[in-house]
């Protein structure tokens, strides 16, 4: 598998991008602000996510998307990996991902990864979403923000 930055915002994958956040808009404002990498096998886009500058000490995972075939194959946490490498040799300081209070896999993997919980913006999803979000039975209510310190 070869992660490579995708420049051209047009050739962004944006059905992949909008499994990991259902609003078209803020994720066009995210490929807008930040850098786009896909992982690529036998030539097939099957990853993505988006990494963007929250400001000169801070990077953030703003968006992550496994293709629904390739799931649990451990590709979401070679993207992750990869972030890391990519924002420390930037010379961030930290590195932030948010995901939903009802995303358990998500905060299961972030976890995994060496993210731990800093914060909690309530009820973002119901302010900002207009459908309601539900997944394993719990309506997603709030942001728990997480962040891993950069060597
Ligand atoms: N409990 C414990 N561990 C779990 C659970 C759970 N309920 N669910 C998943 N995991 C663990 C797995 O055991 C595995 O850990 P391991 O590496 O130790 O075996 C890990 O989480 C899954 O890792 P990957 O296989 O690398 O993950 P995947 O390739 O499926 O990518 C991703 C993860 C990106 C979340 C993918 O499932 C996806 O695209 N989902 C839909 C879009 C999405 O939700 N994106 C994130 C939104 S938040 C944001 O974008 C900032």
């Amino acid at each position: 598998m070869e992660i490579n930055q995708i420049t051209d915002r047009e050739q962004a994958p944006m059905d992949l991008l909008l499994l990991a956040d259902p609003n078209q808009q803020i994720v066009e404002n995210y490929l807008k602000d930040g850098h786009c990498y896909g992982a690529y096998q036998r030539g097939f886009l099957i990853g993505v996510y988006v990494l963007i500058n929250k400001s000169s000490e801070i990077a953030e995972i703003a968006n992550i998307a496994v293709h629904p075939d390739r799931q649990n194959e451990g590709i979401g946490r070679k993207l992750i990996e990869h972030a890391i490498k990519v924002a420390e040799s930037k010379g961030f300081e930290h590195i932030e991902i948010g995901t939903g209070n009802s995303s358990l896999g998500q905060l299961a993997l972030y976890q995994k990864c060496g993210f731990s919980m800093q914060a909690i913006i309530k009820d973002f999803f119901t302010d900002h979403y207009e459908d309601p979000i539900e997944e394993n039975g719990i309506i997603c209510r709030d942001m728990i923000r997480l962040s891993k310190q950069l060597t």
